[in-house]
C-alpha cells in the first residue's frame, strides 16, 4: 500500500514575527491536499511547525528584552491559534527547539561528519540575517543580499563545511531524471542553472552566537540554522530513533509546499543532505509565488502587512481560504485586496455558491414541503447538467496532483454555475403552477440538490467548514455514505425522501460602504448583463406579473457601437467596454466576459439599457447595461439585424 500514502509539510516558519496573510496561503494549500488526500482514502500525515533558532531569532529576542526561548514560546503560541482558527489539520507540529528535533539535528550531522563530508575551516564570506543566507562577494547584487536587497554582514569564522561540492553532479542528474521533482519547471530551469553554474561547499555552523543545537563533536559551534530547520521534516517522523516507524511508513515526503524563495535550499541542499545521509530525496517541491499587496512585498515598514486573524474574524475561515486558493495563479503571484476579497465573497461564495442553496432548499420547502422526491425520468437539459457534474471530480483530481487550486475551484464552480442555469431553465416555479407538471418538478428540485450535493463534496478540502452546513440544510448529516468521493460516480447520491431544512445564508454579502453616486457593488453585479442574480420571489414575479406599456418606456434603450474593449484587472466574468451612442461616449461594464474576446466586440453594434443608474464595478464606473440573451450553449449579444445608427431608440 505505499502509494496510498501522503506526506504533506509547509516550511517552519520563524518565529520572529506573527504571521501574515502570505503565510497562511503555503499552510492553506497544504491543509486543503492533506484533507483532498484523505477523502481519495490515503493515509496522510501533514506536518507544519516553527523554525526557531538563528541570528535573527536571538536579536529579536534580545530587542524584546526576552530569553529567546521565552520569546518564541510568544510567538509560537500565536502560529497555532491562527491554524486553529484556519480550521488547519496538521497531525504534528514541530518546534525545532524540541529536544526530539535536537538530537536528530545531532545525530544526521554526526553522521555526515564520520563518513568524512565535513571538514572544518574559515568562512569569510557575507551573511544576510533576514534571510540566514551566506553569500559570496560575486553573488552580492549592489553589496545587499540577492534575494531580499537587505543589507549583509561580513563573517569571518572558523566553521565546518558540508562537501556540497562533491554531490553536484549526482544532484543535477537526479533533477533531470525526474522532471517532476521540483515544480512547476520554470523553478526547476532556474535550479539547474543554479547547480551548472558551479556550487561551493556549505558553511554549516557558527561560532559567533550561541541561539542553536550544538555542533555535537565540537560544541563551541552551533549547527546553521538551515541545516537544522531543513531536517524537521524527518526528526518530526522519529528519523535516527528507537522508534522510527514514521519515517519508515511516510518517507519520502510526497511533496514539500514551499514559496518560490526557498525553493533552493528545498530542492538543492536539502537533497545533497539526504543524499550523504543514504536516505532518499522528497518525491517533489512545489515552490509557490509570493502574495503581493499593493506596493509589492508585505513588511513591517511599508506598513502593509495584513493580519490573517483579523481577517477570519471579518469574513471567516472559509472565505479566506477560498479566496487564497483562487486568487493564486499556478505558481506564479498573487495579489491581495480586500476589495478583491469581497468580490470574491460577493459573487462566487454568497452569489454563486450560497444562492444556489438557498433558493433550492426555499423551492423544495415552498413547493414540496421540504422533502426531496424521487426524481422522474429525465430530460435532456438533466442529461446536460449531469453530464458537465460527471466531469469535474477527474479535473478537481488532476489539477490538485499538479497544485493547481484555482483550477480545481473553477472546475467545481462550473458545475455551481451551471446549476444555476438549470434553475433559469427550468423555471421550477412555473411547474409548480400545474399539478401534471410534479414529476418535472420532482426531478428539477432532485438535481438541484444533487448538483450541490456533488459540488459541497468537492469543496470540503478548500472550505472545510462548508459540507457541515450544507448537510443540515439538504437532511444529510447522518448520511456520511453522501459525502465521500465515491459517491460522486454516480448521479443520485441523495436518497428520495429526505427533509431539506433551510438555515442561514452560507455566506452573507458583504455590502462595501458607498462611495458618492456609487451603488453598492452588489447591486451592481445583479445589473451586470448575464450574471442573473436574482432571488425566487422576483422570479416569481417575473413569472406571473404584468407590466404597463408606460412602466415599459421607463426604460430607454439605444443603440450603441463598442469602439474598445478590454478585461478588468482580476475580474475573470467582466469586460470594460467604450461605446458611443450618437454623440455620446460611454463606458459599460459588461459581466460577458467569459463569453466574448474583447477584438471580437470593437465594431460591434449592441443594444444598450441607456438611463440604468451609473454604478462602479471594480473601482471603474458603468454608465449602462448591455442587453443579452442567455440559452444552454452561453450568451449572445443582442444586436441591430441590419445596419442602424448608434444612439437610435429601441422600443
Ligand atoms: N524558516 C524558513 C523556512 C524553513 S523550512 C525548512 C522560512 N521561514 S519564513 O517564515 O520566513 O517563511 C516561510 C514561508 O513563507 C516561505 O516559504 C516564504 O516563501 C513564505 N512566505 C512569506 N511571505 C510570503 C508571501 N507574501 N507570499 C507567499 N508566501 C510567503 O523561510
Amino acid at each position: 500500500m505505499g502509494d496510498k500514502v501522503f506526506y504533506v509539510t509547509t516550511p517552519i516558519y520563524y518565529p520572529s514575527d506573527k504571521l501574515h496573510i502570505g503565510h497562511a496561503l503555503t499552510t492553506t494549500m497544504a491543509d486543503t491536499l492533506a484533507r483532498y488526500k484523505r477523502l481519495r482514502g490515503y493515509d496522510v500525515y501533514f506536518l507544519t511547525g516553527s523554525d526557531e533558532h538563528g541570528q535573527k531569532i536571538q536579536r529579536k529576542a534580545r530587542e524584546a528584552g526576552m530569553p529567546p526561548k521565552k520569546y518564541v514560546d510568544g510567538i509560537v503560541a500565536t502560529f497555532q491559534e491562527l491554524w486553529r482558527r484556519l480550521n488547519i489539520s496538521y497531525n504534528d507540529f514541530i518546534r525545532t527547539t524540541e529536544p526530539r528535533h535536537k538530537r536528530v539535528v545531532q545525530y544526521l550531522l554526526q553522521k555526515i561528519y564520520d563518513q568524512g563530508d565535513i571538514y572544518k575551516s574559515t568562512y569569510e564570506g557575507w551573511y544576510c540575517t533576514p534571510c540566514e543566507t551566506f553569500w559570496t562577494e560575486r553573488q552580492l547584487v549592489d553589496g545587499n543580499c540577492p534575494d531580499c536587497g537587505r543589507p549583509v554582514e561580513l563573517v569571518k569564522e572558523e566553521s565546518y563545511f558540508f562537501r556540497m561540492s562533491k554531490y553536484a553532479d549526482r544532484l543535477l542528474k537526479y533533477i533531470k531524471e525526474h522532471p517532476e521533482f521540483i515544480q512547476p519547471a520554470s523553478r526547476r530551469n532556474e535550479m539547474i542553472s543554479f547547480i551548472e553554474s558551479g556550487l561551493e561547499d556549505l558553511c554549516i555552523s557558527r561560532t559567533t552566537f550561541d541561539w542553536g543545537i550544538p555542533v555535537p563533536m565540537d560544541p563551541r559551534h552551533v549547527i546553521y540554522v538551515w541545516f537544522d530547520a531543513l531536517t524537521n521534516y524527518i526528526s518530526a517522523l522519529g528519523y535516527g530513533t528507537e522508534d522510527d516507524h514514521l519515517f519508515h511508513k511516510y518517507w519520502p515526503a510526497a511533496v514539500h509546499l514551499v514559496g518560490k524563495d526557498i525553493v533552493r535550499f528545498h530542492t538543492v541542499i536539502w537533497p545533497i543532505i539526504l543524499m550523504a545521509a543514504g536516505i532518499e530525496p522528497p518525491r517533489q517541491v512545489f515552490g509557490h509565488g509570493w502574495l503581493l499587496v499593493d506596493g509589492g512585498k508585505m513588511s513591517k515598514s511599508k506598513g502593509n502587512v495584513v493580519d490573517p486573524m483579523v481577517l477570519i474574524d471579518r469574513y471567516g475561515a472559509d472565505a479566506i481560504r477560498y479566496f487564497l486558493l483562487r486568487e493564486m495563479p499556478y505558481g506564479a503571484d498573487g495579489y491581495y485586496s480586500e476589495e478583491a476579497l469581497i468580490n470574491r465573497i460577493n459573487t462566487d461564495l454568497a452569489n454563486d455558491f450560497g444562492n444556489l442553496l438557498s433558493r433550492t432548499t426555499a423551492m423544495i420547502e415552498k413547493f414540496n414541503g421540504g422533502i426531496i422526491e424521487s426524481p422522474a425520468a429525465s430530460e435532456p437539459l438533466d442529461d446536460d447538467l449531469i453530464a458537465t457534474a460527471r466531469l469535474v471530480p477527474d479535473e478537481v483530481d488532476a489539477a490538485l496532483n499538479n497544485f493547481e487550486f484555482a483550477r480545481a475551484l473553477t472546475a467545481i464552480w462550473r458545475l455551481v454555475n451551471r446549476a444555476n442555469k438549470y434553475i433559469e431553465e427550468t423555471a421550477p416555479w412555473a411547474l409548480a403552477k400545474d399539478p401534471l407538471k410534479r414529476p418535472r418538478l420532482n426531478t428539477v428540485l432532485y438535481n438541484l440538490a444533487e448538483a450541490i450535493r456533488q459540488a459541497t463534496v468537492m469543496v470540503g478540502p478548500f472550505m472545510p467548514g462548508v459540507p457541515p452546513r450544507v448537510w443540515e440544510q439538504l437532511g444529510l448529516v447522518d448520511l456520511p455514505a453522501a459525502h465521500t468521493w465515491e459517491s460522486l460516480a454516480v448521479w443520485g447520491g441523495i436518497p428520495a425522501g429526505i427533509r431539506v431544512k433551510r438555515g442561514p445564508a452560507l455566506f452573507p454579502r458583504i455590502e462595501i460602504k458607498k462611495e458618492e453616486g456609487e451603488e453598492t457593488m452588489t447591486e451592481q453585479e445583479k445589473g451586470a448583463a448575464t450574471s442573473p442574480a436574482v432571488n425566487e420571489t422576483q422570479e416569481a414575479a417575473a413569472g406571473d406579473e404584468e407590466i404597463t406599456i408606460e412602466e415599459f418606456a421607463r426604460i430607454k434603450l439605444r443603440v450603441a457601437e463598442v469602439l474598445a474593449a478590454e478585461k478588468v484587472a482580476n475580474a475573470d466574468k467582466l469586460l470594460k467596454l467604450e461605446v458611443k451612442v450618437g454623440n455620446e461616449r460611454r463606458t459599460i461594464v459588461a459581466g460577458i466576459a467569459r463569453y466574448y474576446r474583447p477584438e471580437e466586440l470593437v465594431g460591434k453594434k449592441v443594444v444598450i439599457v441607456a438611463n440604468l443608474k451609473p454604478a462602479k464595478l471594480r473601482g471603474i464606473l458603468s454608465q449602462g447595461m448591455v442587453l443579452a440573451a442567455v440559452d444552454d450553449e452561453g450568451l449572445s449579444l443582442i444586436t441591430p439585424e441590419r445596419e442602424i445608427k448608434d444612439g437610435t431608440p429601441v422600443r
